[in-house]
């Protein structure tokens, strides 16, 4: 499969209504957007399956020209829960089958919709091999059933892509992972493509309507980095196509979203518009400032209080145990 090279996000973000992100969806889809990464989570496949089938039916697009891609969320991680979301992803996605398929996050540990920064589950645990590898296994079985045309991950580590793929008996077509100039994940990065794995890279100008619960004094904006900045005025444009123009020259797949009309038009063009020279390519390097900007804190478990913990920032899966009705860390 050929990915193009600009996708379409579809996170509405817990601003954009299932309405405003199926209108995005619908104008980008005829400005000649081909790709769009959907998810159950974000409440909005049947609004976008309107969208879909309309142009189906009025032959604005062909089903095969399209690549529609969802994820199952961490609630339905349970033995047969998989093939339940993702056969309900596909009939209110109206497509028939999806294009790719991911394991939206490597544990089963989920929110509310619209919930702070310091919502916690109870039931939520840390990242264990086996737990994966079962999910996995009912991932691979929708390949196997052609359901889906690829199976893909999301928001995995080093150290967990590590611990997982001999494991697999299908690789993971692609990772989604967070990517953007000041976040350039690179270790993990050159692991993917080593690995053969299609890299689609999300909040890729940063995500600068993200939730409230995704956002802390410390984060650094990169439509406001002086770099990117003072490359965008060299192009007359706006620091947001830079991000993408970088995204683009670097050979992943970027998904922005956008609601705005002109947004949506810019980011497709950008590709044929820009084009970054190599001094721009390594003064954007620069800017890298590891700036995660998706913690994940209301993912973490009892007994953790960081989000870091989520991460393995020591190269290391730690090994956690539940003792006294809580996990504690095993220190090596
Ligand atoms: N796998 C995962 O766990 C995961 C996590 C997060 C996100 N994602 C995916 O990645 C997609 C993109 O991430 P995101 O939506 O969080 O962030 P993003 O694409 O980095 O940023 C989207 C925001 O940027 C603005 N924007 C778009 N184009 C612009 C332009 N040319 N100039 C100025 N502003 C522009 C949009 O504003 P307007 O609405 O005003 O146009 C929108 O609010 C999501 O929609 C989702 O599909 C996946």
């Amino acid at each position: 499969m050929e990915l193009p090279r600009i996708g379409m996000g579809t996170f509405g973000s817990d601003r954009y209504d299932e309405k405003t992100v199926a209108n995005a969806v619908k104008f980008a889809l005829e400005a000649g957007y081909r790709l769009f990464d959907c998810a159950s989570v974000y409440g909005n496949e049947a609004e976008i399956g309107e969208v879909f089938a309309r142009a189906f039916a009025s032959g604005t697009v062909k089903r095969e020209d399209l690549i529609v891609m969802s994820k199952v969320w961490n609630d339905m991680h349970g033995a047969g829960k998989v093939t339940e979301s993702c056969l309900k992803s596909i009939e209110d996605l109206r497509v028939g089958y999806l294009d790719v398929y991911f394991l939206h996050w490597p544990f089963p540990n989920y929110h509310a919709k619209g919930c702070d920064v310091t919502s916690r589950n109870a039931d939520s645990r840390p990242f264990f091999v086996e737990d994966f590898m079962a999910v996995w296994r009912e991932m691979e079985s929708l390949k196997i059933k052609g359901y889906v045309k690829e199976i893909a991950m999301s928001n995995m580590t080093v150290a967990k892509m590590k611990a997982v793929l001999p494991l697999c008996k299908i690789k993971p077509y692609a990772h989604e992972m967070e990517l953007h100039p000041t976040f350039s994940q690179k270790e993990l990065y050159d692991l993917c493509v080593r690995e053969g794995i299609k890299i689609i890279g999300y909040c890729p100008l940063g995500s600068p309507n993200r939730p409230e619960r995704d956002r802390t004094a410390q984060d650094i904006a990169d439509t406001e980095s002086a770099v990117i900045k003072d490359i965008a005025g060299k192009y007359g444009c706006h620091p947001a196509e830079i991000c993408l123009a970088w995204a683009i020259r670097k050979g992943h797949t970027p998904i922005p979203f956008a609601s705005k009309e002109r947004n949506i038009l810019n980011n497709f063009t950008v590709g044929d518009r820009i084009r970054l020279t190599d001094e721009e390519m390594a003064a954007i390097e620069g800017a890298d400032a590891d700036n995660r900007l998706i913690k994940g804190q209301v993912f973490l478990w009892k007994g953790s209080d960081d989000w870091r913990d989520l991460w393995d920032l020591d190269g290391k899966i730690a090994d956690w145990r539940f003792v006294n009705d809580k996990w504690i860390k095993k220190e090596n």
